[in-house]
């Protein structure tokens, strides 16, 4: 099963009356709190999508992906100072100045606030909308997929780095896949002279010495 492959081969999903009813609910208030961005909705929908089929391939829960995918970028819109404040306010500490990684804090700020707005979800969804933007040493399938669909969904330019990553899906194993989008994130940073985490090198370093794997 290939990248391409995937998307035909899972069409729909067979979820719980309860489940359609809450995804049905999440995609209207992700479509409204989007309004403004149609872009980042196509992003969003792509990431959802991709999650969920993805899912498949690597044996992790549709629908904790699914749902993931639809609300990882809830917060991404806020203004620096903003999104400073409100990683203060949930005791968000990334052991840097604040305003050095703020292209990460959203997916935290996002994970705590939606947890209050949706209790009704499995704790994996937030968790895997916590780790979207920092990575982790040990993720669980849900939270790798999650990952690895936001870096390669359908909407994302076709990238030299992307294209791999979409050419290695179905090929390699979930901790494989994960090392190389980890990668090819960081890979991207350093070449855009942008800031890096220190603790993302710890993570990757943690990664290439097999010390995690997705479970
Ligand atoms: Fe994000
Ligand atoms: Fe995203």
């Amino acid at each position: 099963m290939t990248y391409t492959d995937m998307f035909d081969a899972f069409p729909q999903e067979c979820y719980t009356p309860e489940q359609e009813a809450l995804l049905s609910k999440i995609k209207l208030d992700v479509q409204q709190h989007f309004s403004d961005h149609q872009k980042r909705l196509i992003h969003i929908e792509g990431v959802a999508l991709c999650a969920r089929c993805m899912a498949h391939i690597y044996q992790a829960d549709p629908f904790i992906c699914e749902c993931a995918g639809y609300l990882h970028d809830w917060d991404k819109y806020l203004e620096p100072d903003e999104m400073v404040d409100e990683a203060h306010r949930l005791d968000i500490d990334m052991g840097v100045n604040p305003y050095l990684v703020l292209p990460l804090l959203h997916g935290k700020i996002s994970a705590r606030k939606l947890q209050l707005r949706y209790p009704e979800l499995p704790t994996e969804v937030f968790h895997a909308i916590d780790t979207h933007t920092t990575g982790e040493t040990n993720p669980s399938s849900e939270s790798a997929v999650v990952y690895i669909a936001d870096l390669i969904e359908p909407s994302r330019p076709s990238y030299d780095s992307i294209e791999k990553i979409r050419s290695l899906v179905g090929e390699v194993d979930l901790n494989q896949l994960y090392l190389d989008a980890y990668k090819s994130t960081l890979l991207y940073l350093i070449e855009t002279n942008k800031y890096v985490w220190p603790h993302s090198i710890e993570i990757f370093n943690a990664l290439i010495t097999n010390e995690s794997s997705c479970n």
